[in-house]
């Protein structure tokens, strides 16, 4: 399993570190046989795999159980799991009992936080603990309400300048990696020069140290709306359309099963039923 000690070779070498989210058993397994770098359990599994229209409804116990799934598929993966949404805000010991059992009960290797302010405290207490922290600035979903919608941030001087700002206070506060959503790429860039921890972008251009996608929007599985930032390398919602519909249609017309896919039972047994 790659490690935190890894992921920094990973910047020094300038060799780029891929993430991708997955939520299950299956995802995992075939994220890990693919050899992805490090695999993020993204409470964006509130919207993608439990229909749910942001990411505020997940909770810890949602992460747990999805991550425990994760774990058994990809043992030899770093996991980065999230913290959901006011997971992490209401009470140092609330904060660290969540990571712990994140950890703990869910098996994974580092938790991850959206924001900087009132959270960099977190970032220390956590770090101490012995809980590897990935911070996660630019376009942060928790906040959307307060963000106003999801938009590109940094894009005015002040914004950057906070940005920037944020990034170095993360890494001081001991975070292992950052990822920046939704950034302009020239603001990625500088940041990721800044900083001696590994960036890791989505919607962040092409000079962060490392990428991120969410699973489903990779393989064309299920997701409506395709952001910008998002490059679907297969669509996969179409095989699985095609082939429910092709078993209806089937079954409709006795076409499946077939003797192939049936089991028998002895002659006399058959008979001794009508004994
Ligand atoms: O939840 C998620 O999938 C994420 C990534 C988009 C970085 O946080
Ligand atoms: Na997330």
């Amino acid at each position: 399993m790659k490690t935190r000690q890894d992921f920094m070779k990973m910047k020094e070498r300038n060799e780029p570190i891929t993430m991708l989210t997955a939520y299950d058993f299956p995802s995992a397994k075939q994220a890990e046989l693919a050899g992805i770098d490090m695999i993020l359990v993204g409470d964006s599994l509130g919207m993608v795999v439990l229909g749910y229209d942001s990411t505020i409804p997940v909770t810890v116990n949602d992460m747990i159980h999805h991550t425990k799934a994760v774990k058994r598929g990809a043992k030899d993966t770093f996991v980065v799991t999230d913290m959901p949404f006011m997971s992490y805000h209401l009470s140092k010991d609330e904060t660290m009992k969540n990571a712990a059992r994140i950890m703990q009960e869910g098996g994974a290797d580092a938790v991850k936080l959206e924001g900087a302010d009132g959270v960099t405290s977190v970032i220390e207490a956590l770090t101490f603990g012995g809980i590897p922290v990935i911070s996660h600035l630019g376009l942060t979903p928790q906040s959307v309400n307060v963000l106003g919608g999801y938009k590109v941030q940094g894009k005015d001087t002040e914004a950057a300048k906070k940005l920037i700002a944020d990034a170095k206070r993360c890494q001081e506060a001991g975070a292992i990696a950052l990822v920046l959503e939704c950034v302009p790429q020239q603001l990625a860039e500088e940041i990721t020069k800044l900083l001696t921890i590994p960036t890791i972008g989505i919607g962040a251009g092409r000079q962060t140290d490392g990428q991120v996608l969410v699973y489903h929007d990779l393989i064309g599985y299920g997701s409506g709306y395709v952001p910008k930032f998002v490059k679907q390398y297969g669509s996969i919602s179409e095989t699985v359309q095609t082939s429910i519909s092709q078993y209806i249609s089937e079954v409709k017309n006795r076409a499946f099963p077939e003797e192939k896919h049936s089991f028998n039972m002895k002659e006399e047994v058959l008979h001794s039923l009508y004994g």
